[in-house]
């Protein structure tokens, strides 16, 4: 039987969009797995191979990274958008996998006005991380930060150039020598490998490049049903998040329009997917982070290491302040709780509901204030495991009533809870 959701919609040309509501991991791509099955196209409209997001379906055990998370439907499109930044190895590796394990790959297009990350975007991420000493973000290193830079700096390189060799060797040769006057101690590869390598991979990825704007408009305009799929989290978002410890792109809702060319109008319901806690993988402020045995025990539980570094992630309780706060930037008209399996068996759980700076209540703006203290309200745990309930009313009370005051702090229904990495592990 197919999964159920809410929607889509029934007002045609809409697209829905899923966006994480914490900083980044909240289980995205495990949620837009499921709800793709009702789906014709999954669309990501940001980010890039910064993005791991993890599926589980049968012995299916797969990490994507700028590949939308509907890969597993047969059949449904993939669609790559324009605000998305690129590496073209990181694809070609990505595609190769997803084809060794039997995956139909013609089905993923690219917009042609995505942006390619080269390495030279990498060398220039890790200089500048150096460069921050004790402030360093904490970035992914995939060269995120100088391809959103080159792109407002109107420098980048876009799909579209690659159907033209000459302009892009003397594009890619001016790049390189800026990079190599400003990063003399880096390794790069010389301007001819580099042309030679894209030009290559290019060959090999024409048949995917569309006109990304007429592409995705036509499908919706034929009724198709499209799913759009936010990468990182709201609190990652370069105007909203908590800069400078923060991602180089939009990641909440209204990211997906610029990303893809969509008016605001073209949107119809917005899922926000929300962690039963909070992590964050990286630097930066974490008002709700747990920095004794609590913390490790939700590691060590959820399983909490970055998909693409590795990295060990920050673990904290539910945070409702934050929680409000991506509400409000997303326009959220549903939630999705994932890993409530991970507090059984913790003990007492907290929820932080509020911020105090010098005694006076704050909202998140002031996440980053040294003087910043946090209201925990704290609730009975429960021991059972959850991982085979299906339904939200035969959850353990305590996980009831756990839910019920998530949902009433962000005042959004919510509309599934995800209690197990596989796709059927799931309570409505
Ligand atoms: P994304 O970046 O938001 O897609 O999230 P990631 O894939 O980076 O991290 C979420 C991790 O939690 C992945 O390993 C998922 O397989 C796993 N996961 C997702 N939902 C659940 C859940 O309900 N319970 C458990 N135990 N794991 C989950
Ligand atoms: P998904 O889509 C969690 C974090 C990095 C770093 C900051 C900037 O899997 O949820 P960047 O390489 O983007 O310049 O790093 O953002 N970050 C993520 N954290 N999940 C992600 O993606 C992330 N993408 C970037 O750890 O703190
Ligand atoms: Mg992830």
């Amino acid at each position: 039987m197919r999964f159920q959701t809410n929607g889509p919609h029934d007002d045609v040309g809409k697209a829905d969009i899923i966006v994480g509501i914490q900083w980044g991991d909240e289980g995205k791509g495990r949620i837009v797995d499921l709800y793709a099955q009702e789906y014709d196209v999954v669309a990501r409209f940001g980010g890039g191979d910064n993005a791991g997001h993890q599926i589980k379906v049968g012995e299916t055990d797969i990490a994507l990274r700028i590949v939308p998370s509907g890969v597993l439907n047969p059949h449904v499109a993939l669609f790559i958008g324009g605000g998305t930044v690129v590496s073209l190895t990181g694809l070609l590796d990505e595609l190769d996998r997803l084809a060794a394990i039997g995956i139909d790959i013609s089905r993923v297009k690219i917009s042609d006005r995505a942006h390619l990350v080269f390495p030279y975007h990498a060398a220039a991420d890790r200089s500048n991380e150096r460069a921050r000493g004790s402030r360093a973000i904490g970035t992914t290193g995939r060269g995120i930060g100088p391809a959103y830079g080159d792109k407002v700096a109107r420098t980048g390189i876009t799909f579209a150039d690659l159907a033209h060799p000459e302009s892009l060797a003397e594009k890619l040769r001016v790049n390189l020598a800026a990079r190599h006057a400003s990063m003399p101690d880096e390794a790069l590869p010389s301007a001819q490998e580099l042309l030679d390598s894209t030009l290559a991979a290019a060959q090999r990825l024409a048949a995917h490049v569309v006109d990304g704007v007429d592409y995705l408009h036509r499908r919706l305009e034929a009724g198709d049903r499209v799913l759009i799929e936010g990468a990182q989290g709201s609190l990652l978002d370069i105007g909203f998040g908590t800069y400078p410890y923060v991602t180089s792109s939009h990641t909440i809702a209204g990211g997906a329009c610029t990303g893809l060319g969509l008016g605001p109008t073209a949107i119809g319901r917005v899922i926000g997917v929300v962690k039963a806690y909070c992590t964050r993988v990286g630097a930066g402020p974490f008002p709700s982070e747990l920095h004794d045995e609590r913390g490790e025990r939700l590691r060590a539980a959820g399983g909490e290491f970055g998909t693409v570094t590795g990295r060990p992630r920050r673990c904290g309780w539910f945070d409702a302040v934050a929680g409000r706060y991506a509400v409000r930037l997303n326009g959220l008209t549903a939630l999705a709780i994932t890993k409530l399996d991970v507090l059984s068996g913790m003990g007492r759980i907290g929820i932080v509901t509020g911020y105090r700076e010098r005694g006076r209540d704050v909202g998140f703006a002031a996440a980053g204030s040294p003087d910043l203290e946090v209201v925990v309200e704290e609730f009975e745990g429960w021991k059972e495991p959850i991982g085979d309930v299906r339904s939200i009313a035969d959850l353990p009370e305590a996980a009831r009533r756990y839910v019920a005051r998530i949902e009433e702090l962000l005042a959004v229904p919510v509309e599934l809870v995800s209690v197990g990495r596989e796709r059927s592990q799931l309570a409505r």
